[in-house]
């Protein structure tokens, strides 16, 4: 299939990609670079043809500097090219930001896929695989959480991006039975592909815990600090469900079969079903690496929950994806990336 990509530059887009050429397919990637470097998709391309997933005279993916909220520019790449779906990462996803930038998150990221879908429609391309997640379920009924279990309340405006736009997307396809739409809720993405030539390159200070361990253990920041040791868990902090990008990418490619069969409307949870805390994360990050994390206890982080992980079957079940890698693999791929690229891209 020929894969239109947005956000193919950032973090989980990028290494999408290589999955999808792995996997026989193509792309074609629109992001307007706010918060991503050309530079990843020169190194995909890299990574293609050392892998030899493509020939030596691959000339790299093709990418449109363009944001989603340009119609016109989309209608430009609709015109050159002919799709069979959209997977859809583009979006602002800085939780604090997005609580002191609400207008902002809501117009790039709601307003920027109604132009997205109405320029698909009108080009005739019904099939759409789109960024949730677990942030969705808000304080979590179930644990571990499964599909059945309901949404709940968002904590900040980026949550309430990818619960509304869950909401917009399973609308449009019950109104237009045309459309195949797959939701797939990621619970915490973290690692980096195994070259150590892309990987998770945040703007400023990392809100999220991976990006923060990694500067602390390159030197870039003193310690780390830990949010809350008095949560109802096993060690008191924090416990979530941290899944390889390569798995999650792989997941990708397993909701394209679906597509395929015509799924009309998909939900699923992409996450490996196992719930790690902060200190485990930490502790297998310097076991694994042979580096030192040194850490602090903070006060709790307002709007964080105790405990989060997924129940994964109905994706094993109905689209054959399974979470390969292990906490061990992350931490090492996450170091391997940022030792190797201190400064990001
Ligand atoms: P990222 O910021 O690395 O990638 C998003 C890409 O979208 C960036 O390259 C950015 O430049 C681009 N973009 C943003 N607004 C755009 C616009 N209006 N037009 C065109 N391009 C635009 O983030 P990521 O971690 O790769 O996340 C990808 C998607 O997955 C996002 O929708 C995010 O909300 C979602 N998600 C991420 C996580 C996570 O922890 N990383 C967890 C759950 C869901
Ligand atoms: C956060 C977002 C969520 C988003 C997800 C993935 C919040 C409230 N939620 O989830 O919307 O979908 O990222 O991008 O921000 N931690 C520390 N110190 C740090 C950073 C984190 O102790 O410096 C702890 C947190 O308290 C938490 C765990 O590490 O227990 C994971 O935090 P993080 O990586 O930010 O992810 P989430 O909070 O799960």
């Amino acid at each position: 299939m020929n894969i239109l990509v947005t956000g193919g530059a950032g973090f989980i887009g990028s290494h999408t990609i290589i999955e999808l050429y792995r996997a026989g397919h193509t792309a074609v990637v629109v992001d307007n670079l706010s918060n991503s470097k050309p530079e990843s998709l020169r190194r995909v391309a890299q990574i293609l043809k050392e892998e030899g997933v493509t020939g030596d005279s691959f000339q790299g993916v093709p990418f449109h500097e363009v944001d989603i909220r340009d119609r016109k520019g989309l209608d430009r790449v609709f015109e050159q090219y002919s799709f069979d779906a959209c997977i859809h990462f583009a979006g602002l996803k800085a939780v604090g930001e997005s609580v002191s930038k609400p207008i902002e998150y809501y117009e790039n990221n709601i307003s920027g896929t109604l132009v997205l879908v109405q320029a698909m429609r009108d080009h005739g391309v019904k099939n759409i695989i789109f960024s949730s997640s677990a942030t969705v379920y808000g304080n979590p009924e179930i644990i571990p959480i499964t599909e059945e279990c309901p949404k709940g309340v968002c904590t900040n405006p980026y949550g309430w991006t990818k619960s509304m736009l869950e909401q917009v997307l399973t609308d449009m396809q019950a109104a237009d039975k045309e459309w195949n739409v797959v939701l797939l809720r990621y619970f915490n993405p973290i690692g980096a592909h195994k070259s150590g030539l892309i990987g998770e390159n945040p703007n400023g200070i990392p809100n999220n815990l991976m990006p923060y361990v990694t500067q602390v253990a390159v030197g870039k920041r003193a310690e780390l600090g830990v949010f809350g040791n008095d949560y109802d868990t096993p060690d008191g902090t924090g416990v979530r469900d941290y899944i390889h990008v390569v798995d999650l990418a792989r997941g990708h490619v397993c909701a394209l079969k679906a597509i395929e069969r015509k799924c009309g409307l998909g939900l699923y949870n992409l996450g490996t079903g196992h719930g790690y805390s902060v200190l485990d994360v930490v502790k297998a990050f310097e076991r694994v690496n042979g580096v030192k994390v040194p850490y602090s206890i903070k006060p709790r982080r307002p709007g964080d929950i105790a405990t989060c992980y997924s129940d994964p079957s109905k994706a094993e079940r109905e689209l054959g994806w399974k979470a390969q890698y292990g906490l061990e693999d992350m931490v090492r791929d996450s170091w391997n990336w940022q030792r190797n690229n201190p400064d990001g891209f």
